[in-house]
């Protein structure tokens, strides 16, 4: 048999539910999935979005503590994982709640879904450890910031979209942002994983569905390729 790519989407809750046509783009993003999955095996790992900012800023009014409010967190990404299941024809009752749990139940052609895994993590550090776990070519990052850019593109005009960098570069960038705590482009820890374990990382508006689907299978596609070979 010809060895296929293995790639794992971490797919933003910005991206899935930011309350304009979800139901249309779900139905679309679903429909582009499965047919990249006759192409590539897809492991899908999603975010939070509006929903666990809801119960995060809610919560903490409430008093909630971190772990408290990164509970609801993981439970709003396992909705969001289980909303995408609808449309892919295959709703898991229990969504994946690890990493091993994902790598193990992946295979060609079937699509895998998850949320997120234990407090003080992101969606976007799950996925490249399900990437790690898996052996994956790569994570495609299907985010609402479409790529790297030079500077702030919402402050500065002249900011430019960086097409390829090395993981390195990610690195320097993560690490800076994260002093400042701003919020990354992508975690840090993610990007040292990928970084140990060679997993290049793929940045494309995950709005825009023939990019993200050029991303997957490993075209070129407009965005930042992250590359860590
Ligand atoms: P996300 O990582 O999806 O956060 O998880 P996000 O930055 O809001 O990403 P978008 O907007 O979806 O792109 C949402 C929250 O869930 C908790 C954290 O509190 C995180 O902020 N979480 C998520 C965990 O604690 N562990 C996980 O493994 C994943």
């Amino acid at each position: 048999m010809v060895p296929i790519d293995k790639v794992v989407v971490s797919i933003g809750g910005s991206v899935l539910i930011p309350g304009n046509n979800d139901s249309d783009y779900i139905a679309r993003l679903a429909e582009m999935l499965i047919s990249a999955s006759k192409e590539v095996q897809l492991a899908v790992v999603c975010g939070g979005g509006k929903t666990a900012r809801y119960y995060a800023s809610t919560g903490r009014e409430l008093g909630g503590d971190t772990y408290q409010l990164d509970i609801m967190g993981i439970g709003a990404t396992r909705l969001n994982a289980q909303l995408l299941g609808v449309a892919l024809g295959d709703m898991p009752v229990r969504v994946p709640e690890t990493v091993e749990e994902t790598a193990n139940a992946s295979k060609p052609g079937k699509i895998v879904v998850m949320g997120g895994t234990e407090p003080g993590h992101t969606t976007d550090a799950v996925a490249t450890m399900v990437a790690r776990e898996m052996g994956a070519d790569r994570v495609v990052n299907a985010t609402a910031v479409d790529a790297v850019y030079t500077d702030d593109p919402r402050t500065n005009p002249s900011a430019e979209r960086i097409p390829e960098m090395t993981i390195a570069r990610l690195g320097e960038i993560v690490y800076k942002e994260h002093d400042a705590s701003r919020s990354s482009v992508f975690d840090p820890l993610g990007v040292k994983i990928a970084e140990e374990c060679r997993i290049d990382i793929s940045m494309v508006d995950g709005r825009d569905l023939i990019e993200l689907e050029k991303a997957i299978l490993g075209k070129p596609f407009n965005g930042t390729f992250v590359n860590s070979h």
